[in-house]
């Protein structure tokens, strides 16, 4: 896990702002932008500064307190409290996939109502002050998931065969250790021999740029692949257990996460090689019945026709850019949570670790 490097954070009081890491640009710079405005969080969630399901709802969350802090103090409760759903409203617009960017706004709006309706004397001072009580309570229930995911899931990982990775699943993507990476960081801290490889995911590479350098900085012994490498190395019987992270699961248990994803739990299936999924319980959606329901993220085309400024396609050429896919539930060997593990991946037994207390 990457030490002393806070993927976000709020910085100051109420007035504060929030601190990304502007993922961009790594692994050549390790730089941060400050958000002060909603505007500016919209802008960085939109173009990826900051990504991830969990990390993109936890930065959602401080997002309501930047649109908080641009209410004057005089204002009235109720306009105050219009002015904070019309900004969550704008900023659970800026992408479509990840469920928790609307678990973490819908749970704002709805704190700024109940503090007023429990306080109805209340001053915007003191709604700005519960709302970044809240936020904060969000980053540190995904920092808490997080390490729990990686209690659960560690005794899946194999003693012997490598790990195959996909996308950014790590202390990147939430405020804590991360989803599919924490069993991996856990593992290594007690000392288990692992072997990663990390699929460099295309188009945007957050394999190759994130998931690397996250598990270099943790000193994981991690090799880097294409993508089209993995079935290879099934093949050759290198691989020991698939983990991924995800954007959203319905009730079914199909699960969206990083385009590419489907296609490698295909390819695990046709190998015998345990395919598991680690995500908190802000990740499932039971509204939504199956994974045809989940709404996927259209990119633009020139993520594909090229990386980085460098054109690798004739400017004009058509291209598909779905950023997510589905994976059936029945490709599915576990589901990893903070609640415990989803095994096997239906309706019922979702419900059942999910509604445990
Ligand atoms: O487009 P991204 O980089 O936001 O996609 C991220 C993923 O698909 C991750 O696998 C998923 O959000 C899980 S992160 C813990």
């Amino acid at each position: 896990m990457i030490k002393n490097i806070k993927t976000l954070q709020w910085l100051g009081d109420t007035d504060g702002c929030l601190r990304l890491i502007d993922q961009r640009k790594l692994p050549t710079e390790c730089v941060c932008i400050d958000c002060q405005m909603t505007e500016d969080l919209f802008s960085a969630i939109k173009t990826l500064a900051v990504r991830g399901a969990p990390a993109i709802g936890v930065a959602a969350a401080y997002g309501i307190c930047l649109a908080a802090k641009q209410i004057q103090n005089n204002t009235a409760l109720s306009n105050a409290v219009e002015l904070i759903n019309k900004q969550a409203d704008y900023l659970a617009s800026s992408r479509p996939t990840a469920v928790n960017l609307f678990w973490a706004t819908d749970r704002m709006k709805s704190c700024a109502v109940k503090f007023v309706a429990g306080n109805p004397k209340t001053t915007v001072k003191h709604l700005k002050n519960a709302l970044l009580a809240e936020a904060q309570k969000i980053e540190a229930e995904d920092i808490e998931m997080c390490r729990q995911i990686g209690t659960n899931g560690e005794p899946l990982i194999p003693g012997s065969g490598a790990i195959l990775t996909h996308c950014n699943a790590g202390a990147l993507a939430t405020a804590g250790m991360g989803t599919a990476l924490a069993p991996l960081f856990e593992a290594h801290r007690i000392g288990k021999r692992l072997e990663v490889y990390v699929d460099e995911t295309r188009p945007l590479l957050q394999g190759a740029r994130l998931t690397a350098w996250e598990l270099m900085q943790a000193g994981i012994d991690a090799t880097l692949i294409c993508d089209n490498m993995a079935g290879e190395l099934m093949r050759q019987g290198k691989i020991g257990a698939v983990i991924v992270g995800a954007d959203r699961i319905a009730a079914n248990g199909d699960t969206a996460n990083k385009i590419g994803t489907y296609s490698l739990s295909v390819l695990a299936k046709a190998h015998s090689v345990p395919f598991y999924i680690a995500a908190p319980s802000s990740t499932f959606d039971l509204k939504i019945s199956a994974g045809s329901e989940i709404p996927i993220e259209q990119r633009n085309g020139d993520e594909v026709r090229g990386f980085g400024g460098m054109q690798a396609a004739p400017a004009e050429i058509a291209v598909y850019n779905p950023a997510f896919d589905i994976t059936p539930a029945q490709n599915i060997s576990a589901i990893i949570t903070e609640k415990g593990i989803i095994k096997p991946v239906g309706r019922q037994t979702i419900t059942a670790i999910l509604t445990q207390t």
